[in-house]
């Protein structure tokens, strides 16, 4: 057996379900934070886990040919785009092998057409919604600590939390994946708290000033909205940064049409005060398939909105909707499904537990002038819901996305007993999407699994898996 801190050569083999790159040797089973497969590496030791050792990276002995240059100065730091030193076709190869894996292994069950992952249109600056912190206690890098000169501003960072350390920031001068003039934002709030003096949030001693700041974009209407969170004001200095945002920044700037502002001066870190908007509308809107999407400072809205658009275009051509079927779109959230579904269907009937992505979801629905899409608030895995889904109009097809922990047991029995001629099930996890896919076997095949990266240099990956019954029910 191993040691703590023992060194151990290894080659790297595969990455598992997380996105760890893993080696096998004399029986043992490693995990390599940091390497790609085709590294050979010198790794130390750190946990001992009941079937696998942890490690870290201690020495690149022999790069792999599928290593490629991080973009970002902060990788490996930050934690935000862990396979960002991995090239990008082996992203898309290895997110399709854990989708097949999960249906393989935990799932057990054949698909008839297993496709290769859709890649994304762009896999830098794709993301529409970024949320910084500030926060007292900058983290140092090591070539900070390492360099002779002074370090300035240890007490001031606006950047992301470092993985793990809840009380430390990163300061970011630049995100990759941001869009690009969130970047010129980050600078610009930053460097005038700077000038003006005031303090970023203590997360230990609920003191200090400024919180959060949330840039969100669209690509459809080029529109830009910047939400900054801070206490409640103490001081003149504080009220004379606040007078500069409302003013000054907001009115300055034509690129950004949307400037808001809210207070948390509680210990949570998720503020709940709706935002005062000093600047436009308190909304940006996002055009998918034809449908505009109003998007408040805080609503849910998937962050790749370029790929959102293929996205949403495969789950619909794969429902192969027909304008006499009714369908069901489950864990609708804001309808981003349900409403461009709605053209080439019946009727679409969303059922979502959030009450506000049910009320944007109606909104955009009225808004687009769109009346065959109707939205249930309720919780899909409350006991009663088969009362409720069987007052409902027989679906033809059901659309499914779940949260990553799938669908509950007895929604799952009640679709059994529905036997819907198709269902389309899509997930961010291919574990509970496999697990939930093989209990409606029992009367569904799996007749494809088509993989999408919403999110290049990460290992998460959307799948969308479509069912058709075996034996119909009902026509
Ligand atoms: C992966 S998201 C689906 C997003 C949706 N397709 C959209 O376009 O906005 C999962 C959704 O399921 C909702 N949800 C989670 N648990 C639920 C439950 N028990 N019943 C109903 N909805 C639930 C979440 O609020 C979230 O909106």
């Amino acid at each position: 057996m191993k040691r703590k801190n023992e060194i151990v050569q290894l080659n790297i083999e595969a990455i598992g379900f997380q996105g760890i790159s893993i080696a096998r040797k004399e029986g043992l089973v490693y995990f390599v934070k940091g390497a790609v497969p085709g590294d050979k590496v010198n790794a130390q030791v750190r946990r001992k886990k009941k079937n696998h050792i942890e490690c870290e990276l201690a020495e690149l002995l022999e790069p792999s040919p599928l290593r490629v240059k991080p973009q970002c100065g902060y990788f490996g730091i930050c934690g935000g785009c862990s396979w960002q030193h991995l090239d990008y076709n082996e992203q898309l190869r290895w997110k399709k092998q854990h989708v097949l894996d999960a249906f393989q292994r935990i799932g057990k069950i054949e698909v008839a057409q297993f496709e290769d992952t859709l890649p994304s249109p762009e896999i830098f600056n794709y993301r529409n919604k970024m949320e910084f912190s500030f926060g007292n206690s900058r983290w140092l890098t090591s070539d900070e600590i390492n360099s002779s000169n002074d370090i300035s501003n240890k007490d001031f960072a606006l950047g992301l939390h470092i993985p793990g350390r809840f009380d430390k920031v990163l300061d970011v001068e630049r995100c990759h994946i941001q869009n690009e003039y969130g970047n010129d934002i980050l600078k610009i709030i930053k460097s005038k708290a700077i000038d003006c003096n005031v303090t970023a949030y203590d997360s230990r001693a609920n003191e200090g000033f400024l919180r959060n700041l949330i840039i969100r974009s669209t690509v459809a209407s080029k529109e830009i909205m910047v939400i900054l969170i801070t206490n409640s004001v103490h001081n003149d200095e504080e009220q004379a940064y606040i007078d500069w945002y409302d003013n000054e920044f907001a009115k300055n700037d034509n690129k950004i049409s949307v400037v808001g502002r809210a207070v948390n001066a509680t210990r949570s870190p998720v503020a709940t005060e709706k935002p005062i908007i000093t600047k436009g509308n308190d909304y940006i809107t996002e055009n998918i398939l034809g449908i505009d999407f109003k998007i408040s400072p805080y609503s849910f809205f998937q962050t790749n909105s370029k790929q959102l658009n293929n996205f949403i275009a495969e789950i619909i051509n794969r429902a192969d909707l027909k304008p006499t079927d009714t369908v069901w779109d489950l864990y609708c959230g804001t309808g981003s499904i349900s409403l461009p579904a709605s053209k080439k269907c019946k009727e679409i009937i969303g059922i979502e537990m959030f009450e506000g992505s049910v009320e944007d979801a109606r909104n955009n629905a009225n808004s687009n002038g769109i009346v065959n899409a109707n939205f249930i608030c309720s919780d899909l895995h409350e006991k009663r819901i088969p009362e409720l889904l069987s007052v409902l109009p027989k679906p033809d097809v059901i659309i499914i996305d779940p949260p990553r922990a799938g669908m509950h047991a007895n929604l799952l029995n009640h679709l059994l007993e529905i036997g819907a001629n198709r269902i389309v099930y899509v997930s961010c996890n291919p574990t509970t999407q496999a697990r939930d896919c093989a209990l409606l076997s029992e009367i569904y095949n799996v007749v494809s699994v088509k993989p999408v990266d919403m999110f290049p240099h990460t290992f998460h990956v959307e799948a969308i898996a479509v069912l058709e019954i075996r034996n119909p029910i009902h026509n």
